[in-house]
């Protein structure tokens, strides 16, 4: 006859009430230690203010000098909208998935969504509100509306700084290559071939075939 664990006095009562205590516990004080641990400040107190505050840090934007308070996690998306008010840079994934956050860091596409403001000290950051100058529109830009390159026009900020970017550094570039450099942007209106002809013509008047 097979003996019930469960009736053995020798075994120790576990209930879920303190199986889930038990866990809170351990899971908090791995939360606390990681914290110390962060905080280089072994055996001492945690530091609330370590969590909240904020720094000052001056970035570049669109060839100006912009000085702002960021909380260490802000995220370059939220400096740019929240603190600049530099609203073309669109947020709508803010994950990395869709491409509408693109802005230029040293040239090169970056989503904002995905870069801390602190990381882009030190960098030129160029959103869409820096690609024309006084005299209007960039060239891609330009094309973009004359091609009909956007609907609701969310992703389109996000495509023109790809756009930029990838003619900037191929000038004969291809319509694949075009297709490529835009493989980050996301269109929910489904205007990539007005996107890609707008990014062809754009191409072609800045090698100087007007
Ligand atoms: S909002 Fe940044 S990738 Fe979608
Ligand atoms: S034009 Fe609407 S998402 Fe692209």
């Amino acid at each position: 006859m097979t003996r019930d664990p469960h009736s053995d006095p020798k075994r120790p009562t576990l209930s879920r009430r303190t199986f889930l205590a038990g866990a809170g516990g351990v899971a908090a004080s791995g939360a606390l230690g990681a914290h110390l641990e962060a905080a280089g400040a072994e055996g001492a107190q945690p530091e609330p203010a370590i969590l909240r505050g904020t720094v000052e840090i001056t970035l570049t934007v669109n060839g100006r000098a912009r000085t702002l308070q960021v909380e260490p996690r802000t995220t370059l998306l939220s400096a740019l909208r929240d603190r600049l008010e530099l609203c073309g840079t669109k947020s709508v994934c803010e994950r990395g998935n869709c491409g509408a956050c693109t802005v230029l860091l040293d040239g090169e596409p970056a989503n904002a969504c995905l870069t801390l403001a602190v990381s882009a000290v030190g960098r030129a950051v160029t959103t869409v509100e820096g690609l024309g100058d006084e005299g209007g529109l960039s060239v891609v830009q330009e094309e973009l509306c004359t091609h009909d390159g956007l609907m609701c026009g969310f992703c389109t900020p996000g495509f023109a700084m790809s756009l930029t970017a990838v003619l900037a550094r191929d000038p004969e570039a291809s319509l694949d290559r075009i297709r490529e450099g835009c493989a980050g942007n996301l269109c929910r209106c489904g205007t990539y071939p007005h996107v890609f002809q707008a990014g062809l013509e754009a191409a072609r008047r800045l090698r100087g075939g007007r």
